[in-house]
């Protein structure tokens, strides 16, 4: 069983300790400016699922904004598998934040600052999620965020007011909408499928996170013969759309059966959407390490 989330031990500053003995410092750049990058890594039967690229996009938004890796590959994941093993996940998630560090609340601060790493487990039931049955509903509103967003910033609050806003309508996830267009949800990249049996989602760029689980949930279509069309939508033609879903690191692969007011796919989840969710569950038991 794993450990009760109070009884965690996380890491912090450099050593492994007991939640309730983690702090951070009140001058952290990551608390005064939100100046630091995240990452989140599921695992699956105690193993870590697509945890390569994940941490090869840590250290791409860490040079994005100038702030050294503290720690190579190698390291890292160490650490993700200490923390596994401490805590006894089996299933759940791998959050890890890097800040530039601690310093006299100014804007700027020397190059040298010693970065803020932090990182810890939370135990949740990934594959087996009963919201996969029964897919879920998402709303649309305005994309709030900033020009940057390939960038894993932990600057979330345009996302934080988003869940919220889901929240208060009942649904679970909020698609943001930006010149027409969705551009992806709160925490996940948006997917539709058209009439023609075409999986369409937004090509990448800055407006976008690169979703690591979109890439492998494009490449596994590929690999069995689907249609993967990299175009942007509008919510008109997502609302007319066959089928949705959305990808993520926490969800796999969600089968949306509502977007507004908008019932998708007759209320059911779509079979395009439940045989990737499929192919991604077995590649990564096939894969996680
Ligand atoms: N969110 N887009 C946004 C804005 C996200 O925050 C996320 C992930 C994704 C999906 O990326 P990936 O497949 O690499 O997880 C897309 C994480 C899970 C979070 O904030 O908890």
């Amino acid at each position: 069983m794993p450990v009760e989330p109070d009884s965690r031990i996380v890491y912090c500053r450099g050593r492994f300790v007991p939640i309730a003995e983690a702090a951070v410092p009140i001058m952290d750049r990551g608390f005064l400016f939100a100046d630091g990058i995240y990452e989140v890594t599921a695992v699956l039967g105690g193993r870590l699922v697509d945890n390569v690229p994940h941490l090869e996009r840590l250290d791409r938004s860490l040079g994005a904004i100038g702030i050294r890796n503290p720690l190579s590959l190698a390291s890292w994941t160490e650490i993700q598998r200490e923390l596994i093993r401490r805590n006894a996940l089996d299933e759940g998630a791998i959050y890890i934040e890097v800040t530039r560090g601690v310093h006299e609340r100014e804007f700027t601060c020397p190059p040298d600052l010693e970065p803020t790493i932090v990182a810890f487990t939370q135990a949740r039931a990934l594959g087996a999620n009963p919201l996969a049955e029964t897919g879920v509903a998402v709303i649309t509103l305005p994309d709030l965020r900033w020009k940057r967003r390939d960038i894993k910033s932990v600057a979330l609050l345009p996302q934080v007011l988003a869940k919220f806003a889901a929240r208060e309508a009942g649904v679970a996830e909020a698609w943001m909408v930006e010149d027409g267009f969705v551009t992806e949800g709160a925490s996940s990249t948006a997917f539709i499928v058209t009439e023609a049996d075409e999986i369409v989602t937004r090509p990448l760029s800055n407006a976008v996170l690169p979703g690591i689980t979109r890439r492998s949930v494009m490449r596994l279509a590929e690999a069995h013969g689907l249609r993967i069309v990299e175009r942007p939508f509008s919510p008109e033609e997502a609302l007319a759309a066959r089928e949705a879903f959305y990808t993520s690191a926490s969800a796999f692969v969600m089968p949306i059966i509502r977007i507004d007011d908008q019932m998708i796919g007759g209320g059911q989840p779509g079979p395009l959407a439940r045989a990737l969710r499929r192919l991604y569950l077995d590649m990564a038991a096939r894969e996680a390490v």
